[in-house]
């Protein structure tokens, strides 16, 4: 329950849209409150002409008008509650954006270290099913059930005047039908929660064959990807079949409990009536007053298993929410806010002067308010937090003894110690798996070293602004990451106010515009789920185009051509190699002839620095780099293989 709360606290920005919805369903309450009253004064009439006391004329009249009455409370009801209906929708469907909103935000800002342990498919899931959960059961509460409980009070006070047993009987059955279900709930929540297990991992599993349907069709892996996603939602059925046996024997439990004390209603109504303490109206309005309050009890079973699932979503909701944040990725997401709430103004149900806190600006003014200290109340201070300045004379880049763990155990790098001056050429040469892209990982600040520093432009990287260090460093990744979209667009992705001129202009740069130009549509070509259309080659040429138009004082590249065949790569190369004029850049390469120009070579073993010098003081110390140039010359790329180089 208390996480159903925090989600009221957490869409406080709702607040309107949640007064409308109980002040429509109070209205309709009340309308289809005055129904009994009036059916009950119709029939005493009609027993008053019955029996002669009335004369009919009147009576006639006296009924008409009632019905007439009816009709209005009907009408006015049916309006109301389809204006409550539609602000429930509306507001239920803000409540999805902006916890949707929140979500994607708080994702996008976890710690490169959260997304290696998460399969894709499974955040996908969850965010859908948490989300889908909580808002379907506000909807639910919005469009009935919360006038039917305003009714149910209602009642009680009125069955209150006409006869107390009444109320104590009504009373008995609403704690007792809350205590049964509650007694069912345990059980159940934990039923759904294994269920939900299953799904996700197999959704996640889903998506990541889709994602790479060629390597499961090149293996002809489709039965066996099949029968695992088969076999776990089939693990559900036998989940559902004891979760639902468990709730409907309850249910029976609690509905024969239900018709006892209906039984007891409807036996002192009508004995009270036969002795003449009631009225065969106030009989009736009675009767209709019970049926009334007996539908918010029928579906308490329904919309307490919907409120199961709502806190069971909120639960996986907060989960994530709750995620520490790194403070410099904090302080990132406090100066840029996304409002989730100006997502609704599509929409145009979004009412544009919502006051909010400071401190609410981002997921993490809620949610991680311990996490990140730094992001309530002083995210305009932040937005407008200076540009910090090289240290003049500073080195560009520094690794300081850097030691550093992927995870807990083994270090992938140990006493790294290096420096990179401006406008140097650094190569970075060892072995696969040596660590030479978790150098890259670290100068991005993607992960943080276990000992030592990494210093950028004279500061420790830790205290420059996560966007401000990654605005300086233009990567080429090893594995060359396009997006679904155009060709245009991804060339753009780091400036998309970038002019064509300048997107052409990037691309001639790469050599990739001739390719890209016998598209059928150029450079808006569409090219698939990540850059799948395009071939190893050409999605590396725009990934250097990328980096090119992004023009960052560091250049950074992992591998970058190495999917290039010797031609490409040499025009590619001679694009970069304009592009490093002047510029301070780390190159992996993956063939040696590609760094004979650098100004030093670093050599990796094992994680450890074993050499630095340059391309003539490493080709005769008989290092790694000399090796390689031997094994090179004598075409052996067997052994080169090993070291990512090819002939
Ligand atoms: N995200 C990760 N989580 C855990 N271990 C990783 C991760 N990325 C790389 N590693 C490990 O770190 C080591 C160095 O990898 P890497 O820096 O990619 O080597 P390379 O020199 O080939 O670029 C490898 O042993 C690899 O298994
Ligand atoms: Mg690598």
């Amino acid at each position: 329950m208390s996480s159903l709360l925090r989600i009221v606290r957490f869409t406080r920005s709702l607040a309107p849209l949640y007064t409308a919805v109980i002040i429509a369903s109070v209205l309709t309450a009340v309308a289809g409150l005055t129904v009994p009253f009036l059916i009950g004064h119709a029939t005493d009439t009609v027993s008053g002409a019955v029996n002669g006391t009335t004369p009919t004329g009147t009576a006639v009249r006296t009924v008409l008008l009632i019905a007439a009455a009816v009709l209005l409370a009907e009408l006015l009801n049916t309006v109301i509650s389809n204006v409550g209906g539609w602000f429930g929708d509306v507001m239920s469907n803000r409540m999805r954006t902006i916890l949707s909103v929140r979500y994607y935000d708080k994702l996008l800002h976890l710690p490169q270290r959260w997304f290696d342990g998460e399969i894709t498919g499974t955040i996908v899931a969850r965010l859908n099913r948490s989300i889908t959960e909580i808002t379907n059961f506000t909807k639910m509460m919005s469009n009935s059930f919360a006038s039917m409980l305003i009714t149910t009070v209602a009642v009680l006070a009125i069955s209150a005047w006409y006869a107390w047993p009444l109320t104590v009987l009504l009373l008995i059955v609403f704690p007792v039908y809350v205590w049964l279900t509650s007694l069912t709930s345990v059980k159940w929540q934990r039923l759904e929660g294994e269920k939900n297990e299953q799904v996700d991992i197999a959704s996640g599993r889903f998506a990541e064959v889709v994602g790479q349907i060629r390597v499961v069709k090149s293996f002809v892996r489709e039965r066996g990807e099949l029968e695992d996603f088969s076999r776990r939602f089939r693990s559900t059925d036998a989940t559902t079949r004891a979760q639902s046996s468990h709730w409907h024997r309850m249910d029976v439990i609690r509905r024969a409990f239900l018709n006892l004390i209906f039984f007891g209603i409807y036996a002192i109504i009508f004995v009270r009536t036969v002795q003449g303490q009631f009225t065969l109206g106030e009989m009736v309005l009675l009767v209709q007053l019970m049926t009334m309050a007996k539908a918010p009890v029928e579906s308490m079973s329904w919309v307490i298993d919907a409120a199961q699932r709502a806190i069971a979503g909120s639960k996986d909701y907060f989960r994530v929410m709750e995620t520490p944040v790194d403070p410099r990725t904090a302080a990132v997401m406090a100066a840029r806010p996304v409002d989730a709430a100006d997502a609704g103004h599509a929409g145009g149900t979004a009412s544009a002067e919502e006051p909010r806190p400071a401190g609410t600006t981002s997921s993490i003014g809620e949610a991680g308010a311990a996490a990140a200290p730094a992001a309530s109340g002083t995210a305009v201070a932040l937005a407008e937090r200076p540009r910090i300045e090289p240290v003049p004379g500073a080195p560009v880049v520094a690794f300081r003894g850097v030691d550093f763990a992927y995870e807990d155990g083994d270090d992938v790098l140990h006493g790294i110690d290096f420096q990179v001056d401006r406008g140097e050429k650094i190569a970075l040469v060892g072995e696969s798996g040596g660590g030479k892209s978790t150098i890259v990982n670290l100068l991005l600040g993607l992960y943080e070293p276990r000992n030592g520093a990494v210093e950028v432009v004279g500061h420790p990287s830790s205290d420059l602004p996560l966007d401000q260090l990654r605005s300086r460093i233009g990567v080429v990744f090893q594995d060359a990451s396009l997006f679904s979209g155009t060709i245009r667009e991804n060339i753009a992705y780091g400036r998309p106010e970038a002019s064509d001129e300048e997107v052409l202009e990037a691309a001639r740069r790469a050599n990739a515009d001739a390719f890209i130009l016998r598209f059928p549509e150029g450079y808006e070509q569409v090219i698939g789920e990540r850059g799948l259309k395009l071939s190893g080659g050409q999605r590396q040429r725009i990934a250097v185009a990328r980096a090119i138009l992004k023009d960052a004082p560091v250049l950074v590249l992992d591998e970058a051509t190495s999917a290039l065949d010797t031609k490409a790569e040499i025009q590619v190369q001679k694009g970069l190699d304009q592009l490093m004029a002047g510029r301070t850049s780390l190159i992996i390469a993956h063939r040696l002839s590609t760094i004979a120009e650098v100004d030093r070579i670093i050599t990796l073993r094992d994680g450890h620095i074993d050499e630095i010098g340059s391309p003539a003081q490493l080709a005769t110390s008989g290092g790694i780099y000399a090796q390689l140039l031997a094994l090179q010359s004598s075409g052996d790329s067997r052994k080169l293989a090993k070291f990512d180089i090819t002939g």
